[in-house]
């Protein structure tokens, strides 16, 4: 019987911390962190993203800006609102929803983001301060599951750690986090053979691979900490992880639920990452 990690609550604690830092921030420094996010279109699940961030910062007391634009932007009136926000002192974090409509070049967007207010990480210059482990962003959904694992009190030096998944904003800053705290990591994707075999040496395994129910209970090591950052629909509308949560449960000594796990505590390390960005403008 495994113990059941609840992000929401986890995430809470998160937010009450940072409800103290700002009000600290604000009576210390006058400076009160600011988040600018930026949305083009009307992609109905981004709408609901943008409106948690908002809320969010409401939360824990930030100042807030959402520019909703319509689905016509052109990539010259995208860049001229970033590089705007990027020169504005109330904003601390810029982030911009993605995916884009299909006319513009994401990766531009994203290079014109002042890596110092990129609180999303995907700025090539944090991407690299996270791969030679000198950072102050943590890109949101790894952060979530390395602020989860602690959550449990498991000490990840010289575990063996697998990560299914590979993609530039899950699986490989995942694997760079867990190597940061001495963990020994293997990351698995679709091409990786005998993947059984790998994820059941894993005293700690991370499944993002976005496949509903893919990590069955005979792919754990009995005790093993299990995060699913999975998070799809089933036919029947029903939101389901990337693990097996009834086969998996009965082996793990922890394991995320799906809801209830990781989605909560992304949002929640966006609000750090924005308190970080704040705390930098310091002299
Ligand atoms: N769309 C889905 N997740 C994210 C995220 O973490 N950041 C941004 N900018 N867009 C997203």
């Amino acid at each position: 019987m495994a113990k059941i990690i609840n992000g929401k609550e986890v995430s809470a604690s998160v937010r009450e911390e940072l409800k103290k830092e700002t009000a600290e921030l604000v009576e210390k420094y006058g400076i009160r962190p600011g988040l600018a996010v930026i949305i083009v279109g009307d992609d109905p699940a981004s709408k609901v993203y943008v409106n948690n961030k908002e809320k969010g910062c409401a939360e824990v007391g930030y100042y807030s800006e959402v520019y909703r634009l319509p689905a016509e932007t052109t990539q010259e009136e995208l860049i001229a609102l970033v590089q705007k926000l990027n020169s504005d002192d109330k904003i601390h974090g810029i982030l911009c929803q993605l995916p884009l409509p299909k006319h513009l070049d994401e990766n531009e967007v994203i290079l014109a983001i002042n890596p110092d207010k990129d609180v999303d990480a995907f700025h090539p210059v944090n991407v690299g301060r996270i791969m030679i482990g000198d950072y102050s962003f943590l890109p949101c959904t790894p952060a979530g599951v390395m602020t989860l694992i602690e959550s449990t009190g498991t000490d990840i030096s010289g575990k063996e750690c697998v990560v299914i998944g590979r993609s530039n904003i899950v699986g490989k800053p995942q694997a760079m986090l867990l190597l940061h705290k001495n963990g020994t990591v293997t990351i698995c994707h679709s091409r990786t053979k005998n993947l059984a075999e790998v994820t059941r040496r894993a005293d700690i395994l991370v499944v993002a691979i976005g496949k509903a129910d893919f990590v069955t209970g005979d792919m754990v090591k009995e005790g093993a900490v299990v995060i699913d950052v999975g998070m799809n629909r089933r036919a029947d509308g029903k939101l389901t992880g990337d693990v097996d949560f009834a086969s998996v449960e009965p082996k793990a000594s922890y394991i995320t639920p799906v809801p209830g796990g990781v989605g909560p505590m992304t949002i929640s390390m966006l609000l750090r990452n924005t308190m970080t960005a704040a705390k930098n403008t310091i002299k």
